[in-house]
């Protein structure tokens, strides 16, 4: 049975919560121009597996495919210079101009690649890293962080305090329900950072909906997509269960390693 495109939830606050199964650029070209105020997004680097032979692509085709002939359209970004140009100029139309702030996840090896093609499209004001606390994989020094590029559409709108560092220390999910769930408060961080109340959120590589629930906690509206049937399945019932009980049932507890968390 496959599982239903489209999901519209309303929380108790009265904000809407829309995610879509769509590939991220036919979903960001189907938004209005100027209708959101933040992006926080994490995308699939597949490039970086190819290279590092660490797992199997699944890429079968590429954007400029796209139509031609369905069987060769991808299900994974292919995070080609090129198609990293596609997805940035359509975050650019959708963000709002002066306002619009958007945070963009890298590792190490898609930050040397794609990292500087952001500059081109908006100002980047921080280069954000994250640091998962525990240790990860990796065969020469190992792994424990990433990074996060904080940029604007303009200048015009800061974050809300001047208090905020620019390393964030939260643990990584273990055993995580979707394979590369992030803790909700990497994402609490960017959004409280960024918004007000009522602005629209969007992620358009939704995963488990971590972006979706920070958005929830801030009181903001969201809207996201993912391309794969198993985010869907999985951030709707995690959504739909928070709006519900208040409680996050992939990530029941804080993931933060300091007493409390820097915004609070
Ligand atoms: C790194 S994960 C995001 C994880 C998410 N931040 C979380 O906390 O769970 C990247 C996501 O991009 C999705 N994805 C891959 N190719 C895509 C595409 N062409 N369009 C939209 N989503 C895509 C994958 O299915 C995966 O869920």
């Amino acid at each position: 049975m496959s599982i239903k495109k489209e999901f519209v939830f309303t929380t108790n606050d009265k904000k809407s919560i829309k995610i879509y199964k769509d590939d991220v650029i036919s979903f960001l070209q189907k938004l209005p121009t100027d209708s959101v105020d933040v992006i926080v997004t994490d995308p699939a680097y597949s490039g970086m597996n190819n290279k590092l032979k660490l797992g199997a692509g699944r890429i079968v085709g590429t954007y400029k495919d796209k139509g031609k002939d369905s069987s060769r359209w991808f299900s994974e970004f292919e995070d080609t210079q090129e198609n990293y140009i596609l997805f940035l100029t359509e975050c650019k139309r959708v963000l709002k101009k002066d306002t619009g702030h958007i945070y963009i996840m890298f590792d190490s090896y898609s930050l040397l690649s794609l990292g500087a093609i952001v500059r081109d499209y908006f100002d980047v004001k921080n280069l954000i890293t994250w640091d998962k606390v525990n240790l990860g994989m990796g065969h020469y020094f190992r792994r424990r962080h990433e990074y996060i590029v904080f940029a604007t559409n303009g200048n015009t709108r800061k974050i809300k305090h001047r208090s905020f560092p620019d390393v964030w220390r939260f643990k990584r999910i273990h055993n995580a329900k979707y394979p590369t769930q992030k803790p909700v408060e990497v994402f609490q961080a960017m959004i409280h950072a960024s918004s007000e109340e009522n602005f629209t959120i969007c992620d358009p590589f939704l995963g488990s909906g971590s972006s979706a629930i920070a958005s929830i906690k801030n009181n903001c509206n969201f809207i996201g997509c993912d391309v794969s049937d198993k985010s869907l399945e999985i951030s709707s019932k995690r959504i739909e269960d928070y709006i519900k009980t208040n409680k996050d049932i992939l990530q029941p507890k804080s993931s933060s390693v300091e007493e409390k968390v820097f915004w609070e």
